[in-house]
């Protein structure tokens, strides 16, 4: 067990003084109870620590920030193509990756050692906003933005949450989508008769892929992870 500023402070949450006064004004939860008292004791490898709703990442989780090329599938183990773990040095090679983009899809795949925190980000309840460059075919206008925003079908009938349809130019689009169904954004796109010919991810949450060059990962800052965690 260890004093709650000095855990909060360990994480980078803010200085020793500065988190005497957030844990006093009740922003600090400890196993869902606000606790007030700066010298209150937690375990931080066993409570859930949450300050303003974010929870904190437990000590030793890793978070890997891959640039995933197109052609490595999404899983841990495959017999025909390579996955992205091959893409990781062994040490890295048992981190779950948090979701899942298609051997075609390239961009931003976290993975990580900490289940509840790939709960977190995967759950729909969540809704964590994933941001998508498309290249297609055709090109974005006011419909095809409403038809997003209401909450589209699916040819199968499957309904999505509503999501963000931004034309960037002829045959290019951001998306911004807070699920994840399978294909989703390709058959969102083909739906509207845009058939998507290339797609890259771009942010998960807070963190961006930046100018990460394709295939080669790092892992993410306390703050990053500090940020992701809520
Ligand atoms: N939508 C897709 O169609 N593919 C992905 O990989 C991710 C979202």
């Amino acid at each position: 067990m260890e004093r709650l500023d000095r855990i909060l402070s360990e994480a980078g949450v803010a200085s020793r003084r500065q988190l005497r006064d957030i844990i006093r004004a009740g922003r600090v939860t400890v196993n869902g109870a606000a606790v007030r008292d700066p010298g209150a004791k937690a375990d931080p490898a066993a409570d859930e620590i949450a300050v303003d709703g974010t929870v904190l990442a437990r000590p030793g989780t890793v978070v890997v920030l891959l640039h995933k090329p197109a052609g490595y599938v999404t899983s841990t183990d495959d017999p025909r193509d390579p996955t992205v773990l091959a893409l990781l040095p062994p040490e890295h090679r048992g981190l779950l990756p948090v979701g899942r983009l298609d051997k075609a899809t390239e961009g931003l795949l976290l993975l990580t050692n900490d289940g509840a925190l790939l709960h977190r980000l995967i759950s729909p309840r969540h809704r964590v906003p994933k941001g998508y460059e498309a290249w297609h075919e055709g090109q974005a206008g006011p419909e095809d933005v409403a038809a997003f925003a209401a909450g589209m079908t699916l040819r199968n009938g499957e309904v999505c949450l509503p999501a963000e349809l931004e034309p960037l130019g002829p045959g290019h689009s951001r998306v911004v989508l807070r699920e994840g169904k399978y294909h989703q954004v390709r058959r969102m796109m083909a739906a509207r008769g845009m058939p998507v010919k290339r797609l890259v991810r771009t942010f998960e949450g807070p963190v961006v892929l930046g100018d990460l060059a394709p295939g080669a990962w790092r892992r993410l800052t306390e703050e990053e992870i500090r940020r992701l965690g809520g």
